[in-house]
């Protein structure tokens, strides 16, 4: 009785709006709160880094993982969730202790033996398996997410596939650093981000791969991707480290996309600044997805001899989307915008069409187009990929570009990719970073272009 009343006299001074002690875990929300999105990501913690064992069979489609996570609690929690859909969950545990946990749709909740502090660090370990499934909804995307091919297997995740193969905080506003181990029987390779951490072991006919990404990454960039491909490694004239890999059928193209690759990401590290990881490359699978994605440091090409343009772009992402990622999908312009309009600054470095031309062009399309409909500024969920994200996303930065001179303009592009490397970003602070360096009211440019259903003038 007396502990009794003294608990009540504790919490009668609390002060208001602060939980006492007793009260302060919650559950951590099933989503990080992109509104588009709104179960994508958890609430109530920060990752920090993700380390991947990935055993994958192509013959069965099976995959074995054990992901263990590392975060940092932003809130009590009494339990949160991972994002993961399919896959058998068959063990979790928090900081080494068995965790119970329900799993119900594409949501992991885990509730450790003891509740997490807020701000304390935690790992989480998950042992699950079973036959991914790729994703094929939302967003006119297609199939993406973890897809098996006939000799293993392509992976692209943008936007929220990671969750078919790992359990994570599957929201580009939550980056971390990844440590991949995947095994694959041997003869198989298996293509991670960043760069081996040692030479391919086997062991009873299987192979494993350890590659390690030291820079913040989103989850939609990850990739494992396995099959039989060869493989070129080296560095680029500029000295950035380069691993170019082409499944059997496209051996044709491997000397071409090593080189290429090398190239294009040298000339971008004088455009938009130093180049902000260890490697750069690419891969060109047989899956014939017939698109490309900037996985972080190895984009990967769907099934088809990638042309400069798409190489410019997809490196140009490295950049803009990989290294400075969006913290919420409709920003999407930042990323898509971005890579397209650097597709037209290749042409122009090549001595083709000049961005201007290919500006005037696009600009000439009938009122009637569906790029006027569509204001690239807020890139729809069930349209993500609209291509007035994309084009009319680039025709904003020439605009822009127009309207501040090239020295403000290039000088943007490079204080813009510096001041928020490994970071988050929105609309908002593109805004306000053209308008100190430029000291223009640049707002009637970007809301014209931006969010306006209809063709700017
Ligand atoms: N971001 C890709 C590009 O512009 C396109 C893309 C969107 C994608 N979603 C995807 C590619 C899913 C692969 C998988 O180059
Ligand atoms: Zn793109």
């Amino acid at each position: 009785m007396a502990l009794f009343a003294a608990l009540i006299s504790v919490l009668a001074c609390s002060p208001v709006g602060e939980p006492h002690q007793s009260n302060a875990y919650q559950a951590g929300a099933p989503g990080i709160g992109d509104a588009d999105f709104p179960t994508d990501g958890n609430g109530g913690y920060d990752v920090s880094h993700y380390g991947l064992a990935i055993d994958y069979t192509p013959a069965t489609k099976h995959l074995q993982g054990v992901t263990t996570v590392q975060a940092s609690a932003t809130e009590g929690l009494s339990s949160f969730n991972l994002d993961l859909a399919g896959l058998r969950v068959r063990e979790v545990s928090v900081d080494g202790s068995a965790a119970t946990f329900t799993h119900k749709g594409e949501e992991l909740t885990v509730t450790p033996a003891a509740p997490i502090d807020k701000h304390d660090r935690f790992t989480v370990k998950v042992v699950y398996d079973g036959t991914p499934q790729p994703a094929k909804d939302s967003a006119n995307l297609g199939t993406y997410g973890f897809i098996p091919t006939a000799d293993g297997a392509f992976v692209a995740s943008e936007p929220n596939g990671s969750k078919t193969w790992f359990p994570s905080n599957d929201h580009p506003a939550d980056k971390a650093t990844f440590d991949f181990a995947i095994t694959v029987p041997a003869g198989v390779t298996a293509l991670a981000n960043g760069e081996l951490t040692g030479r391919p072991t086997t062991t009873g006919g299987k192979t494993t791969f350890n590659w390690s990404e030291r820079h913040p990454m989103a989850t939609y960039l990850a990739t494992a991707t396995v099959g039989k491909f060869q493989l070129r490694q080296g560095a680029s004239p500029g000295g950035i480290p380069t691993v170019a890999a082409v499944d059997p059928k496209f051996a044709s193209v491997l000397d071409k996309l090593y080189t290429d690759s090398g190239k294009i990401t040298d000339y971008w590290s004088t455009v938009f600044g130093p180049y902000p990881f260890s490697s750069t490359g690419g891969v060109v699978d047989d899956y014939s997805a017939g698109y490309a994605l900037e996985n972080q440091t190895k984009p990967l090409y769907g099934g088809f001899d990638p042309d400069e343009m798409i190489m410019a772009h997809e490196l140009a992402h490295q950049w803009f989307g990989d290294s400075l990622s969006i913290k919420r999908w409709k920003d999407l312009w930042l990323n898509e915008g971005f890579a397209t309009y650097s597709e037209w600054l290749w042409s122009e470095h090549m001595g083709k069409r000049s961005a201007d031309e290919i500006f005037k062009t696009v600009h000439a399309r009938p009122a009637g187009d569906p790029i006027w409909s569509y204001p690239p500024g807020q890139a729809k969920p069930n349209d993500l990929f609209n291509e007035s994200v994309y084009t009319r996303g680039a025709m904003t930065l020439h605009a822009l570009r127009k309207s501040i001179g090239d020295p403000t303009f290039f000088e943007l592009l490079k204080t813009w990719t510096a001041r928020h490397r490994y970071g988050n970003v929105t609309t908002e602070d593109f805004v306000d970073l053209s308008e100190q360096l430029s000291g223009k009211n640049l707002d009637p440019l970007f809301d014209a272009w931006l969010f306006q259903p209809h063709r700017p003038a």
